[in-house]
């Protein structure tokens, strides 16, 4: 009964490798890295021995954030935590659906204060739609495990986030979760492995039904090699025109991204990614995140999305 709002399907009928792409503006949680440096190793990427230049991962933080600005979307800042280092890994604060703020609770005692952190921000943030769930039960490190993709979380473990975590985010916060095992150590969270580039034709934590605009279903990019292979046929059943990552764009976290629809922002150096994206009918946006790399995070790692309202709203004019 609704026309639909995007003319992905019509053309992806006549340019297949190349569909139109529509983004949404996006609300978005960020921390400067004013106190980010590497004094311990919870992650292959760490390395006491390589120094880091926190003047360098300021700039590189800040272009990142008008990057997002200057395509439409809007970030809010939280007060980074001296002696909390990895707290410019945003993602990992919580996990936002429908306004609902679920913060997270830590894997290791030097990140655990985090959970705090960001559950207190939740609380405070009544002005920009959020309302805190408080943090979780179980160990559950927010979106760095817990990505939407159309109206199912998928849910990374393995290393961070535990199966009883998929459990209490489905109840609390009343989505569908679809547990995927990660099985590479380099690939620690699921937000390393995977991105959610669209999330397909219903609102984003809407209503069940409140389905708009077209039936296409969530785009995603990953690589296969960092799931179990019982999560991988689960992956291929689910998403079968994936976007299938090389090894070597991984290696630099070239899916650790984020996506408003139509333009991805990764780091510059996945270049391989950048033309698979292009040749899909997404816009790459290169972020050089060389420092915020030596803590094992890149783009996503830095970004929290604040699901405040449908990302999808309605145009039927009735
Ligand atoms: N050093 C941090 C850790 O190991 C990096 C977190 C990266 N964040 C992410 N969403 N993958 O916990």
């Amino acid at each position: 009964i609704t026309t639909p709002t995007t003319t992905s399907a019509t053309l992806s009928a006549t340019v297949p490798d190349a569909p139109a792409r529509t983004a949404t503006p996006r609300h978005f949680l960020m921390c400067p890295p004013t106190y980010f440096d590497v004094v311990y190793e919870i992650n292959p990427w760490m390395d006491l021995g390589v120094p880091v230049d926190t003047d360098r991962a300021l700039a590189q933080w800040a272009a990142l954030k008008a990057a997002y600005e200057a395509h439409g979307h809007t970030v809010e800042v939280i007060d980074p935590v001296p002696g909390l280092p990895d707290m410019v890994y945003a993602a990992n604060g919580g996990v936002v659906v429908g306004g609902r703020a679920l913060a997270a609770r830590f894997t290791y005692p030097e990140r655990q204060p985090e959970g705090g952190a960001y559950e207190a921000w939740f609380a405070a943030a009544a002005a920009h739609g959020v309302v805190s769930l408080g943090q979780a039960a179980e160990q559950n490190e927010g979106e760095g495990d817990l990505l939407l993709a159309g109206d199912v979380m998928l849910a990374g473990t393995g290393f961070r986030t535990s199966r009883p975590a998929h459990a209490e985010v489905a109840e609390r916060l009343g989505v569908d979760v679809v547990t995927l095992e990660l099985v590479d150590p380099r690939y620690y969270h699921l937000d390393t492995a995977l991105a959610v580039l669209d999330a397909g034709g219903t609102a984003a934590g809407g209503p069940a039904g409140s389905h708009v605009g077209s039936s296409v279903g969530p785009v995603v990019a990953y690589l296969p090699e960092a799931f179990s292979p019982a999560s991988r046929a689960v992956l291929a059943e689910r998403f079968p025109d994936a976007v299938l990552a090389t090894p070597r764009d991984a290696a630099v976290l070239g899916l650790n991204a984020v996506s408003d629809g139509r333009h991805v922002f990764l780091t510059d150096r996945a270049t391989g990614m950048h033309d698979l994206l292009r040749e899909r009918g997404f816009e790459p946006v290169g972020i050089d995140l060389s420092e915020l790399l030596k803590g094992g995070g890149s783009v996503k790692c830095c970004t929290l999305e604040l699901r405040t309202a449908p990302d999808r709203p309605t145009t039927d004019p009735r």
